[in-house]
């Protein structure tokens, strides 16, 4: 028995990186998910892992139509939608505002935002009508930028801070018929797009976060005070949790926080146990 047995998902921007970790998480669950991505390739991969679980969609999520076409293919092959996560985003090489040239400043704006802000705003829209008739979940990928400064420039901060806001917005405008969640996760060890406005790499593809050295492993460790740097598979149980009409029934409007414990970093230190194990046992553990 999983905790999503007999539940119908989409998620957006699930060929890669968290969705991708999601979707595989809510298959081994017992749920049949509709993937959406821009890269089919990606898709494809996850419908010959998955077989008749999955089902791909090449679709935008900063588009109206494509998202009505993916709930309604969702309800043609699966019979209903009980779950949406709205999980595309884009980065922005944390790039501050002086950085960003001023011919360049709406267009960085609006891309990153067209993603991470309209994209979910758009998925509400097209998937609300099934969650009702489901009294279904909706969720949203947000970050640690959600709530803190540096996860990202001001582009990808002020987006996931408005992400945010739509998920306590909707919390209230649609209950109690559905629960909107989100889970906040931490530095993730992903390929994370950026849009062109940042500029492009040597090959003319865009840059992509994880080469910028503050995604570093060993950077990300030493300011999180669970010392870890995530890795997708590690946030999926807690998209499992808000997905789920039992184990998740009392929640919404809230996020899970899966970040190595930003809100309780220190003033003084990251984290105050460094050297505990050492005086209990006498060892780093
Ligand atoms: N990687 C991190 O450190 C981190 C931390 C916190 C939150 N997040 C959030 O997690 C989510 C997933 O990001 P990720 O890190 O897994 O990156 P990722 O690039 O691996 O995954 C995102 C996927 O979304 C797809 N996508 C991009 N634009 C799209 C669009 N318009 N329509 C449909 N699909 C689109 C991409 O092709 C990609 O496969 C994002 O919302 C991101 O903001 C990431």
């Amino acid at each position: 028995m999983g905790w999503l047995d007999g539940e119908v998902a989409i998620v957006t921007g699930g060929g890669s990186g968290i969705g991708r970790a999601v979707v595989n998480r809510y298959v081994a669950e017992g749920a049949k998910v509709v993937v959406t991505d821009l890269d089919e390739t990606l898709l494809k991969e996850l419908e010959a892992e998955h077989g008749e679980a999955v089902t791909g969609l090449v679709a935008d999520a900063r588009l109206i139509e494509d998202n009505q076409r993916v709930v309604r293919h969702a309800v043609e092959v699966f019979g209903k939608l009980d779950i949406f996560v709205a999980n595309a985003g884009m980065g922005d090489r944390f790039t501050e505002i002086v950085d960003i040239p001023d011919d360049k400043v709406a267009d960085a704006y609006q891309q990153v935002f067209d993603v991470n802000v309209k994209g979910v705003i758009l998925g509400a829209k097209a998937a609300v009508k099934e969650l009702v008739r489901s009294s279904g979940a909706f969720i949203v990928t947000l970050s640690n930028s959600s709530f803190y400064p540096d996860g990202g420039g001001v582009m990808y901060i002020s987006s996931k801070h408005a992400a945010l806001g739509i998920v306590r917005q909707l919390g209230h405008e649609w209950a109690p018929w559905v629960r909107v969640n989100a889970v906040a996760p931490g530095g993730t060890k992903t390929n994370i797009r950026i849009p062109e406005a940042f500029g492009l790499d040597e090959n003319g593809k865009p840059i992509r976060a994880h080469s910028h050295p503050s995604n570093a492993d060993s950077e990300v460790e030493r300011v999180t005070p669970l010392r870890t740097h995530s890795d997708p598979e590690d946030h999926a149980a807690a998209f499992v949790l808000v997905a789920s009409r039992t184990q998740g029934k009392a929640m919404t409007g809230t996020v899970i926080e899966s970040d190595g414990g930003l809100g309780v970093r220190g003033l003084r230190r990251v984290r105050g146990g460094d050297d505990l194990h050492r005086r209990f046992f006498g060892d780093e553990g």
